[in-house]
């Protein structure tokens, strides 16, 4: 059977490989070896997803961790050679622009295995950000390319990458995104994503924020903070707290500015405030921002998922690589501006959020549409 290897490293990458393996599943005519390099693998932001996400236990893991980006991109690096010497897969694939993504795409080619690259061609033009880095990097050596939106295709386009090469094909993401809604829908709700839910009023506010500009710099975060801290004099302001941000919070000691919704123990209701809770698992997160007011978040993919759903979404970084998003979708960019934040943020709490729209071919059949690509190409 064709064998390709799929790598995943974080958490942003778990959602978008879950769909195409159940697809390659579906197909039978592709074998995948899954790697999870181990970018990350706290509890809570890896096995938890895992489980949530329904994916296999990886074929290997390589325990990659954390650490500088030399670090951690060499560590994934030295371990993934390996697999791929012992694997001889026909193409890798990768997802996304996370350090393992340009790390494991840096490896197969080096050992002239095809490379494919889905999530390709997003460009935020800002190169202070690693990511953006490693979707230029990454797309300047793959071979195949699976994107989301138009800008995308223009974007590999300009830099000479050929048309054929190019698959517009939608959004994995958005493929798991529905494929948990119908979930959520058809079963009981996830119990921590139901428990916080049941102490909340029908407004509150989902917040997510992890960007080293955002959260390492502690005037900017302590600015963002204020105005978070503002619109929560409101409503409930919901925080699944990033390991990142949490280290932040303790080093800059921000600690008292938020309350803590205790993981078994709820049982009051909240009228007002910032809470921050741990990680939360796909679905329970899931089932907490699809009703909420607003969606305050400096995340990349929620971006889109809030899009797809017309979520009122402010995203609290000065540019976006998801150009669709702002333009048809239900996401503002607004910067790290607090009275712009405070001032939009209460647009949306009163109602007043633009129209918005599904981008094309975010219809939940990207993965069928890659793998078709694969099988062919292999
Ligand atoms: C990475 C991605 C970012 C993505 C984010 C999602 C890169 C360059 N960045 O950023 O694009 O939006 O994942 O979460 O690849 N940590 C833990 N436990 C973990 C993982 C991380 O405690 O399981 C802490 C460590 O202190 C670590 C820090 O978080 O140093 C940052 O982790 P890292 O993987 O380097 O980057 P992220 O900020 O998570």
């Amino acid at each position: 059977m064709k064998k390709l290897i799929l790598v995943a490293g974080a958490r942003p990458n778990f959602m978008k490989i879950a769909p195409i393996l159940r697809e390659i599943e579906r197909h039978g005519s592709l074998q995948a070896v899954l790697v999870h390099t181990g970018q990350h693998y706290d509890n809570n932001m890896s096995e938890t997803f895992f489980r949530s996400l329904e994916l296999k236990d990886p074929d290997y893991f390589l325990g990659a961790g954390s650490g500088s980006h030399a670090v951690q991109t060499a560590a994934v690096m030295v371990a993934f050679e390996k697999v791929c010497l012992s694997e001889q897969p026909g193409v890798v694939v990768v997802v996304g622009d996370v350090n393992s993504t340009i790390a494991a795409g840096l490896v197969a080619k080096k050992l002239q295995i095809p490379l494919a690259h889905v999530e390709a061609g997003l460009r935020s033009r800002d190169r202070t950000m690693p990511e953006e880095i490693n979707r230029i990097a990454t797309d300047a050596i793959s071979d195949l390319f699976f994107t989301t939106e138009e800008e995308g295709n223009r974007n590999l386009l300009a830099e000479g990458h050929a048309r054929e090469k190019i698959h517009f094909v939608g959004h994995v993401m958005i493929d798991n995104l529905l494929y948990q809604l119908k979930k959520i829908r058809n079963s009981p709700p996830p119990k921590r994503g139901a428990l916080i839910r049941s102490v909340l009023p029908e407004k509150y506010i989902c917040l997510t924020m992890h960007r080293p500009s955002n959260v390492d710099d502690k005037e900017t975060f302590s600015r963002l903070l204020g105005a978070i801290r503002e619109l929560s004099l409101g409503v409930p302001v919901i925080f699944p707290c990033h390991p990142r941000t949490w280290n932040r919070i303790n080093e800059f000691g921000l600690g008292e500015l938020f309350h803590s919704i205790p993981a078994d123990e709820v049982q009051k209701q909240v009228e007002r405030g910032l809470f921050a809770t741990e990680p939360l698992a796909y679905d329970d997160f899931l089932y907490l921002w699809k009703d909420a007011s607003l969606v305050l978040t400096d995340s990349g993919g929620l971006q889109e998922e809030t899009t797809a759903l017309n979520v009122p979404c402010i995203t609290m970084r000065e540019n976006t690589e998801r150009p669709i998003t702002v333009d048809i979708g239900s996401n503002i960019v607004v910067g790290t501006d607090a009275d712009k934040i405070v001032a939009l943020g209460r647009k949306a709490l009163n109602g007043g959020w633009k129209k918005s729209s599904v981008p094309p071919l975010w219809d939940g059949r990207a993965s069928e549409r890659i793998v078709s690509v694969l099988n062919g190409s292999l």
